[in-house]
């Protein structure tokens, strides 16, 4: 017998979470998926073979998963998450993990209370290319990474926050410039002053790790996402490493740059992105269930949990205060 596993909110990410699980045969049984709106509920059941619920409680009282997607909108996480840890399910709960930074330290307190895990589907750390990239960082083939430069789209500025943690560790300073047009925004939900989420127009921060290097990130609503979701440079002692063009359909990159021009290096490189087939968004969701399974199923970490999806938010919040103040933010330990 594998997982009981229920996806709450069947909206595109619920449909993508549905599926991966679906794909699981054997190690994951899809009991059922729930929305408010009936007939979403419905025509998502009928595409991946489960039972339709209107309301979470129902799903939890009458299949008894052992876990839960929480799909619902940004602003509609905290009680979907909260009512299923509380029936002593472990949650895998889509990025932002809340709308503020209240709601997200109760639901990490609430994980921590059930013994449960909660994850946080931070799904881009799945692509092969930041893959691949942060495992050279980690074998050290480009020295100490120095300076990095991270530009992306305003709707994956959330994600490349993430990223920036991913690849680099943990941020101890944050300055920032925010370009915010109010009459732009996209999320009516949303408190600008809480976190970004996602920029109006643009967003410059610039980043210092505890590590010590230097890390800019620019986004902006204005870049087109059909041309690519996010761009990485990075300047090590030894060597520099550029990952341009990843478009939403095949975030291969298009373009991989090596400096210097180190045939071992830029073939290794090459490898890597050319042995992996055609990755699109979707595939990155796939991904990130799988592994969220394969760690619970292990008794291991789950890729991103409560705190990582805390400790974005938190990030977040840094950008926007450092703005206002026009000076520098440290974060805490
Ligand atoms: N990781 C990624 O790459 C990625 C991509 C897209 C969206 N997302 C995230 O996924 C989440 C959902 O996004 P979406 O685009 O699918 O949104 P959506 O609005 O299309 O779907 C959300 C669904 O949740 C339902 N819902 C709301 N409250 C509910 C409740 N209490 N009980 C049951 N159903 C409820 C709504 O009726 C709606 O059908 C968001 O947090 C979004 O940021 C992540």
């Amino acid at each position: 017998m594998g997982l009981r596993v229920g996806v709450v909110g069947c909206g595109g990410a619920g449909s993508e979470h549905a599926r991966a699980y679906r794909g699981l045969t054997g190690r994951v049984e899809l009991v059922g998926v729930c929305d408010v709106q009936r007939e979403r509920a419905a025509r998502l059941a009928d595409a991946v073979g489960t039972r339709a619920y209107a309301a979470l409680d129902d799903l939890l009282a009458t299949e008894r998963p052992d876990v839960v997607s929480v799909c619902t909108a940004e602003y509609a996480h905290t009680e979907p998450v909260l009512a299923a840890l509380a029936a002593g399910c472990h949650v895998l709960c889509e990025k932002p993990l809340a709308a503020t930074v209240d709601d997200a330290r109760r639901m990490v307190r609430a994980a921590g209370v059930a013994g449960k895990v909660l994850g946080v589907d931070y799904n881009y750390r799945h692509m092969p290319a930041f893959r691949g990239l942060r495992e050279e960082l980690a074998r050290g083939t480009l020295g100490e990474p120095v300076l990095a430069q991270v530009s992306a789209h305003a709707f994956c500025y959330h994600h490349a926050l993430d990223l920036v943690r991913f690849l680099f560790g943990p941020v101890a300073e944050v300055g920032a410039w925010i370009d915010d047009v109010p009459s732009r925004r996209d999320f009516p939900w949303h408190t600008p002053e809480e976190f970004l989420y996602v920029p109006s127009v643009s967003v410059t921060a610039v980043f210092r790790t505890r590590a010590g290097a230097t890390v800019t990130l620019g986004a902006s609503r204005l870049r087109a996402l059909e041309d690519t979701l996010l761009d990485v440079e990075v300047v090590g002692s030894r060597a520099r490493r550029a990952l341009r063009g990843l478009p939403v359909q095949d975030t291969r990159p298009r373009v991989v740059e090596a400096w210097p021009p180190d045939a071992g290096a830029s073939a290794r490189m090459g490898a890597w992105v050319e042995g992996h087939p055609a990755f699109s968004l979707s595939d990155a969701f796939g991904a990130s269930v799988a592994a969220f399974v394969d760690a619970l199923q292990a008794g291991q970490a789950v890729p991103t949990d409560g705190h990582d999806g805390l400790a974005v938010l938190l990030l977040d919040q840094a950008v926007v205060q450092a703005h206002r103040l026009g000076g520098w933010v440290r974060l805490g330990a």
